[in-house]
């Protein structure tokens, strides 16, 4: 039997998004992306009648309705534009935002950092825009479970139409929560914690209450001083190990005949990704704390530094 989105596929249902590359003519209902000569990026959904306007002119969505993917459409002032079904990463860069998204970038390192594989069961915090959410979605798969919490209510609608509009529904196996994450951790059990928050030192404890011994929390900040004092709240706890933490740079390039040379302009910083493993405390027969060398300073103690394990 042929897969689901596999090239060859039989049509899928009216209305359910389709994998780019799959073989099947544009139908009415899909979501696109518009890319003009100069790589601007548009995103619409086909609409029956509908018209898309530009600077470039205009063109009937009857026109991209049944054509294949990858077509040079005409506008009406004679440019061309190329319609295709959106990558995550093309829809991430035009969908609608409450919060600053985490880029594709640094999705993958976070789904590779924390090992999120299908059938895991992922808590994330906050949900933001719910582009993270996406990534997460994909790697759990059908048979895992993304819990996302946000405690901003307009940040929560953003991240469900983003998260619906791309899907095509709201995935049965996603759990978005209007709630702070300290309170909802508190019920839960999780393989994999993942924060995007501003104070992720304030998480610690209920993560090291949600996570089994082996499971991974991934911090995602984009400042020096909020990884120290993450690094510090971890392993002041004394439940976590193998604390690391990694930048990632993606730096791309022009190609131009001969003229193949890293791009003049990149994106230099997004932020820092810290991840560690839960382990059992020392007493519980858990690892040592790290050996620290003698001449790197007493570390910073954060004024309004509350007492290691003390509840947030
Ligand atoms: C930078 S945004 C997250 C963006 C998201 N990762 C994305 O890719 O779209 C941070 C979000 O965390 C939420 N937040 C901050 N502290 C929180 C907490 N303790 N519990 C739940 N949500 C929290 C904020 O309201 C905000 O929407």
């Amino acid at each position: 039997m042929t897969e689901p989105n596999h090239p060859n596929a039989p049509a899928t249902t009216e209305g359910a998004p389709r994998l780019p590359g799959t073989d099947e003519p544009l139908a009415a209902g899909e979501l696109v992306v518009l890319i003009d000569r100069k790589r601007r990026r548009y995103l619409l959904t086909l609409e029956a009648g509908g018209e898309w306007h530009s600077h470039a002119g205009l063109v009937p969505h009857d026109d991209m309705i049944g054509v294949v993917e990858g077509s040079a459409i005409r506008t009406n002032r004679n440019m061309e534009v190329v319609v295709l079904r959106p990558t995550r990463e093309d829809f991430i860069l035009k969908m609608k935002r409450g919060a600053q998204v985490v880029y594709t970038k640094d999705q993958a390192m976070i789904v590779a950092a924390a090992d999120v594989r299908p059938g895991c069961t992922v808590v994330e915090a906050g949900a933001g825009s719910g582009a993270l959410t996406l990534a997460l979605l994909a790697a759990v798969g059908p048979t895992g479970r993304v819990i996302s919490f946000e405690r901003r209510e307009d940040h929560a609608r953003i991240a469900e139409r983003n998260v619906t509009r791309f899907l095509g529904e709201r995935p049965g196996n996603w759990d978005l929560r209007i709630e702070d994450v300290v309170d909802g951790l508190a019920a839960l059990t999780a393989h994999r914690v993942v924060l995007d928050l501003l104070e992720p030192w304030l998480v610690v404890r209920a993560v090291a209450a949600a996570l089994p011994p082996g499971g991974i929390v991934v911090a995602y900040t984009p400042t020096v001083p909020q990884v120290m004092r993450f690094d510090q709240t971890l392993w002041a706890d004394g439940r976590f190990t193998d604390v690391r933490t990694t930048e990632t740079l993606v730096r791309p390039w022009d190609l131009d005949g001969m003229a193949v040379r890293p791009a003049h302009r990149m994106v230099a910083h997004t932020a820092f990704l810290t991840v560690a493993r839960r382990v059992p405390h020392r007493d519980e027969g858990g690892p040592p704390p790290p050996r620290r060398k003698e001449n790197t300073g007493p570390g910073i103690v954060w004024h309004d530094q509350q007492e290691a394990g003390s509840e947030p």
